[in-house]
């Protein structure tokens, strides 16, 4: 296992939209298992493709419970919503409020290539939803109004990030 470079905003690759994922090859193993090592090493609760520059669309999630890998991931239903403040690896030091479906339920393959549906509910649901977002090239500071997300791009542009 190898821990992967997480780019930053303003990189332009964070907001491209990530290609499905054809075929599981094994080198799509390995970024799974690249991207866990790297959540875990940067403390994160998930991480998706996009934030190691690459394009497909596979995200990794651990709220506690375990590591849970998605690739092709898609929500069939959203129950509820609440509101709830979020960071992001590649937005280092920005917490904003985003509001979520409460809970979730989603269909995936996972790193065998099998179908996999699940439900997920609180802090799972929302980092769920959070990296699904990446993989359409949507972040964080895009919840925010334009007035709020200036200043936020403004004190993220005034301490650049490695
Ligand atoms: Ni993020």
């Amino acid at each position: 296992m190898a821990s992967l470079k997480i780019i930053k905003f303003p990189d332009p690759v964070l907001q491209r939209r990530a290609s499905s994922v054809e075929v599981i090859r094994p080198e799509e193993r390995a970024l799974v298992d690249n991207m866990l090592e790297t959540m875990y090493l940067n403390q994160g609760v998930g991480l998706a493709a996009s934030q190691v520059s690459v394009l497909k669309r596979i995200i990794v999630v651990d709220v506690g419970g375990g590591p849970i890998d998605l690739i092709n991931p898609a929500i069939a239903a959203r129950i509820g919503s609440e509101k709830a403040k979020e960071g992001c690896l590649s937005l280092p030091g920005i917490m904003v409020p985003v509001r979520r479906a409460k809970k979730i339920r989603y269909k995936c393959l996972n790193r065998d290539g099998k179908l996999t549906e699940g439900e997920a509910e609180g802090l799972l649901a929302r980092a769920i939803q959070h990296e699904i977002d990446h993989l359409e090239g949507r972040l964080i500071i895009d919840y925010v109004n334009p007035v709020k997300r200036f200043f936020l791009k403004k004190k993220i542009l005034k301490n650049p990030q490695p």
